[in-house]
């Protein structure tokens, strides 16, 4: 054997000690820490180092062993400047100008808040300065969702300046990861993306503040090994509780380990923690699947309806909406005839827009008057509370549509207090849509949009509103705010909304709520605890709707998504109401203009929706079919949790072969009766035609049917009974 010179042996123990010394490791001799759900598990183990990692996040597996080697970068929550040279969790400058940090683990406790949900904390100390981060997990066992975040306190004299506070930075091992994202602009929100993520980072982000963006929103799906589809893989889905600038950011190491970055945007946004202080970060949402996509949105639908959304168990009324059909143009004469048509189609609300406000400064246009809350007077002479109670007297609830944080500069509002709209100083004022924002982070501001909230749902006889936020920031400074304190403008705007949000969810909870933002800006589950539905778009096209409802499907469950039944692209009346009928159904156009024919199936139609349809749509398990993305026709069905009843919903986008479509989610032994309903015939009275009296769900599961809808805009709504209940029904 050939001999190695001594020198080159030495070159070579110094060369691997560096490399070990550049990349340190431990061993899990620590505690283990397991958060486990139903079907998944975040396993965490204490190193022997003392600081807290990642093990696994997937399908339950056996404890590694106490030998195992833990390499540094796959710290938990990892802090920069201390032998961390990935992206970080957390950056901290403490009082004393030490910009690094160092977390080891202290305790942990698990506590059982009910049989199904139960909180993990773990708390970590920096062993050089009275600093401490505890992160939290929620376990919500029977949905499969896990909610992460992290509390940081500083004990230290003086401030400690974050730069970087991520809610959640889990990590995954797989050969390869997809990434979906939902991204999108007005009127096109909701676009989805697939993408394999290659080495480096991957930012999805927004800066724009008041909401969370500017049409992608703050969720994404991560497939695992190969893009998972609607059934099978295995995926994660994420989705992150703020309606502020938001930052998910995906790093993929050397090692091919990824690690997912979520929270807060730390772009600009340093933050000053003041001695005793803790920020708490918004919370995280994840979900684990090993069979699709479909689960993953079935899980955050189970979530949300009880625990994410405000009513989850409650029917969404059907909203008759002027907007489309009246603009701001309109008297009181005009908007008290239009409750006859809501009476008509059998709408439950008349939810009145943009445009009834505003004295000195008459929204007649979207240049003026928002700040000035009082009714406008020629308009509505006798006021709110006289709209609402002749709603009220035709049996119809009233609604009505508030933008509470903005202000116009042609407004009395901005005449008194120009310095509470969000500025900077120096610079022109940049308006978007003809306004401002309002500086939430200012208490008085907090205090007077308070009010306007307030003020306007004591109204008697108000029971519904829709809050709107039409404009982001992009000046983002505060004419209140201390110099040091600038960059924190947004983070405060945000926890000042929330504020005034939970207030309204508490003080009017029998007034339900639509959260809307220049269509779909701020659609998160930060806002939507305090939101029974939002609206998607301003883009009422059922053609795009399709694929923008089928976008937010993923996280939101259907309840939530205000689907409205318009005139926009000029489409057939069924297939407008057969796409609004997958959400929850509403109506924005001037009812008294439609032909006797379409007034009686559009009233036949919401009477067929309110009495078959909404509760399997709204609380049932949503199974998408067919993708308006790569196919000729979309179809979706929703199932009742007992399987007993569900209803198929097919458009047809384009001309198309005619194909079977095989239903998802049924019973299997289970023998159905299978209807087309809301089938449009020329006497509008004969509605329904039945398909098969008595097929079990395999087969409609394995051989599928065929729908009736052919040429383009043809659209299907096929119910299905399962035999008991079909006899129950007397059908
Ligand atoms: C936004 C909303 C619309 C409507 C208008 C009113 O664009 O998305 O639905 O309420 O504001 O100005």
């Amino acid at each position: 054997m050939k001999q190695i010179p001594g020198i080159v042996l030495l070159f070579f123990f110094a060369a691997t000690l560096l490399h070990a010394a550049d990349f340190p490791t431990t061993t899990a001799g620590g505690d283990s820490i397991n958060i486990p759900t139903a079907h998944s598990v975040l396993m965490l183990r204490v190193g022997d180092d003392g600081r807290v990692y990642e093990i696994h996040y997937g399908a339950p597996q056996k404890e590694i062993a106490k030998t195992n080697v833990l390499a540094r970068e796959t710290e938990l929550y990892p802090p920069f400047g201390d032998g961390f040279i990935l992206e970080p969790a957390l950056e901290a400058t403490h009082a004393d100008g030490n910009t690094s940090a160092d977390l080891i683990y202290v305790k942990h406790s698990t506590t059982a808040i009910d049989g199904n949900v139960s909180l993990t904390r773990i708390e970590l100390r920096d062993p050089a300065y009275p600093f401490f981060v505890t992160l939290c997990f929620k376990s919500y066992v029977s949905e499969d969702v896990i909610e992460q975040w992290a509390e940081i306190r500083n004990g230290e004299n003086g401030a400690v300046t974050l730069a970087r506070f991520a809610s959640a930075a889990p990590q995954f091992k797989a050969k390869e990861y997809w990434l979906t994202q939902f991204h999108g602009d007005y009127k096109t929100e909701a676009t989805i993306a697939e993408d394999k993520l290659s080495p480096g980072i991957k930012i999805l982000d927004s800066k724009i503040g008041v909401r969370a963006d500017r049409f992608g929103f703050p969720s994404f799906i991560l497939s695992l090994n190969a893009p998972a589809d609607e059934e099978s893989g295995e995926a994660i889905g994420g989705s992150l509780e703020w309606s502020g600038s938001f930052q998910l950011a995906f790093d993929l190491d050397f090692k091919n380990r990824l690690r997912a970055l979520c929270g807060i945007n730390p772009f600009a946004s340093e933050y000053k923690l003041k001695p005793g202080e803790t920020f708490t970060t918004p919370s995280m949402l994840w979900t684990w699947s090993d069979s699709g996509k479909g689960q993953v949105s079935r899980n955050f639908h189970n979530w949300a309806r009880r625990y994410g959304i405000r009513d989850g168990d409650k029917p969404r009324p059907v909203l008759l909406n002027n907007w489309e059909a009246t603009d701001m143009n309109f008297t009181e004469q005009l908007i008290v005839s239009l409750f006859d048509g809501a009476k008509k189609i059998g709408a439950d609300t008349f939810l009145l827009d943009d445009g009834w406000f505003g004295n000195a400064h008459p929204r007649n246009k979207d240049n003026a008057g928002l700040g000035d809350w009082q009714a406008n007077t020629n308009k509505l002479p006798h006021g709110v509370s006289f709209l609402a109670s002749e709603a009220n007297k035709r049996g119809i609830n009233f609604g009505i549509w508030i933008e509470p944080e903005m202000v116009n500069p042609s407004s009395d509002l901005f005449e008194q207090h120009p310095d509470w709209a969000i500025q900077q100083p120096k610079r022109e004022l940049i308006y978007g849509r003809n306004q401002l924002d309002l500086d939430l982070s200012n208490p008085k501001v907090e205090e007077f949009v308070w009010s306007v909230v307030s003020n306007t749902l004591s109204t008697p006889g108000v029971s519904y509103t829709k809050w709107d936020a039409n404009r982001f920031v992009n000046q983002p400074g505060s004419t209140y705010l201390p110099p040091d304190e600038q960059s924190e403008l947004l983070i405060k705007y945000n926890f000042a909304l929330y504020n005034v949000m939970s207030n309204m969810a508490k003080t009017f909870p029998n007034v339900m709520a639509m959260a809307c933002s220049g269509g779909g800006g701020r659609v998160d589950y930060g806002s939507m605890k305090y939101f029974d539905s939002f609206w998607p778009s301003d883009n009422t096209d059922p053609v795009s709707r399709i694929k923008i409802q089928w976008g937010f499907s993923h996280f939101f469950p259907a309840e939530t998504i205000a689907a409205h039944v318009t005139q926009m692209g000029k489409r057939p009346l069924k297939f407008a109401i057969d796409v609004a009928m997958s959400g929850a159904l509403g109506v924005d156009m001037d009812v008294r203009k439609l032909s006797p024919d379409n007034l009686q199936f559009l009233s036949n139609s919401i009477a067929l929706y309110k009495s078959e349809i909404r509760d399997v749509v709204e609380q049932g398990d949503l199974y998408r079919l067919e993708s308006p993305y790569d196919s000729p026709r979309a179809a979706l069905d929703y199932v009742s949790a007992d399987k007993s009843r569900a209803v198929l919903f097919v458009y047809q986008l384009q001309d198309g072969e005619t194909k079977v479509v095989k239903l998802r989610g049924l019973d299997p032994q289970k023998k159905y009766l299978v209807q087309e309903v809301n089938w449009e015939t020329p006497t509008a009275a004969h509605k329904r035609q039945t398909f098969y009296g008595d097929i079990d769900g395999a087969t409609l599961m394995r051989d599928g049917f065929t729908p009736p809808a052919y040429k383009q805009f043809d659209s299907a709504v096929i119910e299905l009974v399962g035999e008991s209940e079909k006899i129950a029904a007397g059908k």
